[in-house]
């Protein structure tokens, strides 16, 4: 089974947890980059730690916040980062199809668990369609 980098801020934190008991039980290998606490924390810090793991080792990341924008905007710094901010599981299949998303970004704030962990089910499923799609990926 595939490794899958995980982490949140303080807004993520509740998701996330919920996020690695679901995915373990399925027989996902996960690897939890933190907050470790709900303290109130820098979403910056784990986008950065996440992100760039998964530029390195060819994983897949999941990173959550309380909008996923933050998470979605730091984890895009970092080169060979494609990091898709989704609240509907369409969106969530598309970008892996598409665009071949490597990081999932979700915002605990922004949908209900139930929608949040069929969206991860999604994407986490889903293959890259290649051709034109390559190409278009290689122009960014
Ligand atoms: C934290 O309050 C919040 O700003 C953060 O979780 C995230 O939503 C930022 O984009």
């Amino acid at each position: 089974m595939p490794r899958i980098l995980i982490g949140s801020d303080h807004g993520g934190f509740r998701l996330k947890n919920e996020i690695i008991e679901h995915i373990k039980a399925q027989g996902f290998e996960v690897e939890d980059f933190g907050t470790h606490t709900p303290e109130s924390c820098d979403y910056p810090v784990y986008a950065k730690k996440v992100a760039k793991e998964v530029a390195l080792s060819g994983d897949k990341g999941i990173l959550v916040c309380g909008t996923g924008i933050g998470m979605s905007i730091a984890a895009n710094k970092v080169q060979g980062i494609r990091a898709a901010l989704c609240s509907d599981t369409f969106s969530a299949r598309m970008t892996r199809m598409h665009n071949d998303s490597n990081i999932l970004c979700l915002g605990e704030r922004v949908i209900g668990t139930g929608l949040a962990l069929d969206i991860v089910d999604v994407w986490l499923k889903t293959e890259f369609q290649g051709g034109r799609h390559q190409k278009r990926i290689d122009m960014i």
